[in-house]
């Protein structure tokens, strides 16, 4: 079990380069179901997530081998079976992509169901109800998701909510059902929108991704593509939260201002210096943070995913403030650890009141789930002495390389085995 020793308190200064996104590297390399064509997707995070979904498609037939940067996914001879197995899904919710893609192509596809995580419970009744829509017959039985269908047949279906998962599922059924699909509600996260540009790169008829309502035609066959993966908003943001927490300055390179719009209108509003410049995105700040409440939501609201990390900050801000996550009903378990290290926070259901500056101390500290434990590393970089946060394997499902970035902006902080 890895664990990361930070030192603090210091400043962050310097460049860092933006990694492929997580998000969208998930449902591209699902993608590769569709076809029995080549892919070769570029800019693929090597991340434990990646490497757990590349498996998952060995065991269903999509052999894989990194190339230099690119990602070359190919039919292994025959595939083998249609099924998610428990011991895979277990570890990675992801692993649902797999079904709308099995189906389409298929007709069939039986996938573990994802259980719960640390942060809520996470349905996946969205993703049945519109392959359903599109013909599928759905079972579910023993732990696992039973869908079936000759060949798919395009209609019109709402989202109850926006789900990004969900949205993804859906639409790489939708590609190869007969007529068209209209999905309404759609989650118009960035990682949809790649995952749209893949899909009609590969020969998809896909209009409105990236808005609430999606058309659809469906075609016979989809063929080879090369993509390349779009920069991660949220490893990006995690790094340019930590330049204002820390009263550093950092140039944030490859990653696409627009996708970042709400956490830095948000980071303005705390005083930090936002800026772009012809190397990329860059915040520094060196007056003090003023408190700023939060509400997330879906895009092109502020992201779930980076609500821990502006709960640290706001634990140095000169004042109070509010945050309320309405995405998932279980994210604040980062508080108590960061209360440890003497953060005034008080938690009632989804708010988070949060009075600062208060003084951060290091501490052994234990993350539950991906963003809660960069925000505990993040909490090791402005504590006085030194911080252990245990259960890196968290991080490395998608942040690459988090200790060698930071290293490179300035901080104090090493791997230990
Ligand atoms: C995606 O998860 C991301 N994961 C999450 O990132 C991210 O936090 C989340 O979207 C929200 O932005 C990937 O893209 C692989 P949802 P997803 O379906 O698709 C409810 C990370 O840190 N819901 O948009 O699972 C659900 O319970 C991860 O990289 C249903 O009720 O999230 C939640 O409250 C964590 N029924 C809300 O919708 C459904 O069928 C949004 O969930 C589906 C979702």
């Amino acid at each position: 079990m890895d664990r990361f020793h930070i030192v603090g308190p210091n400043r962050l200064k310097g460049t860092v380069q933006a990694s492929g996104a997580k998000n969208a590297a998930l449902p591209a390399l699902a993608a590769s179901l569709l076809t029995d064509e080549p892919l070769y997707l570029d800019r693929v995070p090597q991340v434990r997530d990646i490497r757990t979904l590349r498996r998952l498609l060995e065991h269903l037939g999509v052999g894989s081998k990194q190339n230099g940067s690119v990602l070359e996914l190919a039919p292994a001879g025959e595939a083998s079976l249609d099924e998610a197995p428990y011991d895979l899904v277990k570890t990675m919710r992801a692993s649902v992509l797999v079904l709308g893609p099995l189906l389409a192509r298929r007709g069939h596809a039986r996938v573990s169901l994802p259980g719960g995580c640390a942060i809520g419970v996470r349905p996946i009744d969205q993703h049945l109800a519109g392959l359903e829509a599109l013909g599928a017959k759905v079972r579910l039985e023993h732990g696992y998701v039973e869908v079936q269908s000759r060949r798919l047949t395009g209609s019109r279906f709402r989202f109850a909510m926006p789900t990004v998962t969900g949205t993804e599922n859906v639409l790489m059924a939708a590609v190869l059902a007969q007529g068209t699909t209209i999905l309404e509600n759609c989650a118009r996260e960035p990682e949809v929108v790649d995952l749209a540009r893949l899909l009609s790169s590969m020969g998809a008829q896909i209009e409105g991704a990236g808005n609430e309502t999606i058309e659809i035609q469906g075609v016979d066959r989809l063929g080879s593509a090369r993509h390349t993966i779009i920069a991660d908003r949220i490893e990006g943001g995690t790094y340019l939260t930590a330049a204002a927490l820390t009263g550093g300055d950092v140039v944030l390179e490859g990653a696409n201002p627009a996708d970042l719009a709400p956490l830095l209108e948000k980071l303005v509003e705390n005083g930090a210096e936002v800026s772009e410049t012809a190397q990329g995105i860059r915040v520094a700040r060196t007056g003090a943070l003023k408190p700023r409440d939060l509400l997330t939501s879906p895009h092109p609201g502020f992201p779930t995913d980076l609500q821990a990390q502006y709960m640290v900050l706001m634990t140095q801000a000169e004042g109070k403030s509010t945050i309320c996550e309405t995405v998932f009903e279980n994210r604040f378990q980062h508080a108590p650890e960061l209360m440890r290290m003497g953060a005034d926070i008080q938690i009632d259901t989804s708010y988070a009141r949060i009075s600062g500056p208060a003084p951060l101390s290091g501490a052994h500290v234990m993350a539950t789930d991906l963003r809660a434990s960069a925000c505990l590393v993040l909490a090791g970089l402005v504590a006085q002495g030194e911080t252990v946060v245990q259960r890196i394997y968290h991080l490395d499902r998608g942040y690459e390389g988090m200790e060698l970035k930071l290293q490179a902006l300035g901080a104090r902080v090493e791997r230990v085995s």
